[in-house]
């Protein structure tokens, strides 16, 4: 079974939507009125569709989100059943600061078939198409692992490139890469995209390694799974959080996911621009219609496309 063909315009709407609701936040330097703008929108455009649709990774869990909570039911409870991760707005800080690379995403697998990740901080290494299966590990030294990624690329570490979130609890990782002359590309926030530059052909990072959100790792591998790139992740938890992991039907909390443990199955993936962004531009607003640049995945389909939609407000 797959993902029904007709859904991937209609999800795409939804992060159209979402990005726009963001958008007239864009430098107002207000996270949260910005999330709350794009998670408004995201959710009327998903309860229009023809759906049997449950939030697995959203915006918070029950009690402390009141839209699009973990567990969340949404669509027209008719159609295929559809588990959906969400980020309406990926990269607050960029829109409240007027920066490039925020985005709307959403990623969405037949029933079962998404990691349910609680929204907790995840360990994630991710490298890109036509490598070894199973190169790199979480497990091994950062060192080794670029060894290995540096051999099989017939290359040296100094000419690779690491994408890593500029964030103090990486300054091992910082150490090591810079030990080894890798070239690092920090990014202040963002890290789907950080992930799913390693199979950007406009892009120069050959791994991204370090600690992120674990939500958007589970939506970077759906790219990643729809593209073939390789991914590992696993998940960071302390006491209070192991109890909400095991609550989400997580059993080993040590457990280190491949990337086909992550997501499995068909698999949709749509990432929306909010302001200016690696893979698409952002919204223009043109008076009464706004323009909305997707990047747009299906496994089952092979479709990878970039597409841009005028809308009536
Ligand atoms: P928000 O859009 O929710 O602000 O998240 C942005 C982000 O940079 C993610 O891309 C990343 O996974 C996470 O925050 C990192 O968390 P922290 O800022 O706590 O290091």
């Amino acid at each position: 079974m797959s993902i029904d063909k007709k859904y991937l315009e209609q999800f795409i709407r939804a992060t159209e939507k979402a990005a726009y609701g963001a958008s007239l936040f864009i430098g107002k330097n207000d996270k949260i009125a910005a999330d709350k703008g794009a998670v408004d929108l995201m959710r009327d455009e998903l309860n229009k569709i023809e759906m049997k649709g449950t939030v697995v990774i959203g915006e918070g869990e029950m009690d402390e989100a009141p839209m699009l909570y973990i567990g969340e039911k949404v669509g027209s409870n008719t159609g295929q059943a559809l588990d959906i991760a969400l980020d309406p707005l990926e990269g607050t800080n960029f829109v409240a600061k007027n920066l490039p690379n925020a985005f709307s995403v959403l990623s969405v697998s037949e029933k079962g078939n998404l990691l349910s990740a609680p929204d907790t901080y995840m360990e994630k290494i991710a490298i890109g198409t036509n490598l070894p299966k199973n190169l790199i590990d979480l497990d091994n030294s950062v060192e080794k692992n670029i060894s290995l990624l540096a051999d099989a690329k017939n290359t040296t570490p100094e000419k690779l490139f690491a994408c890593v979130l500029d964030r103090p609890r990486h300054k091992n990782i910082i150490d090591s890469l810079k030990k080894m002359k890798v070239n690092i590309n920090f990014i202040s926030d963002g890290d789907v995209s950080g992930v799913i530059s390693v199979i950007d052909e406009n892009s120069k990072n050959d791994i991204y390694i370090g600690i992120g959100g674990g939500p958007e790792g589970v939506l970077a591998g759906a790219a990643l799974s729809c593209l073939g790139g390789q991914m590992q992740t696993r998940l960071v938890l302390d006491k209070e959080q192991s109890q909400r992991a095991t609550k989400l039907g997580v059993k080993n909390l040590k457990k280190k996911y491949d990337l086909d443990e992550m997501v499995k199955g068909d698999v949709i993936f749509c990432a929306t621009a909010v302001t200016d962004g690696d893979l698409v531009k952002g919204i223009i607003d043109k008076g009464d219609s706004f323009e909305a640049s997707t990047f747009a995945l299906q496994k089952s389909t092979k479709i990878v496309k970039k597409v841009t939609n005028l809308h009536k407000k």
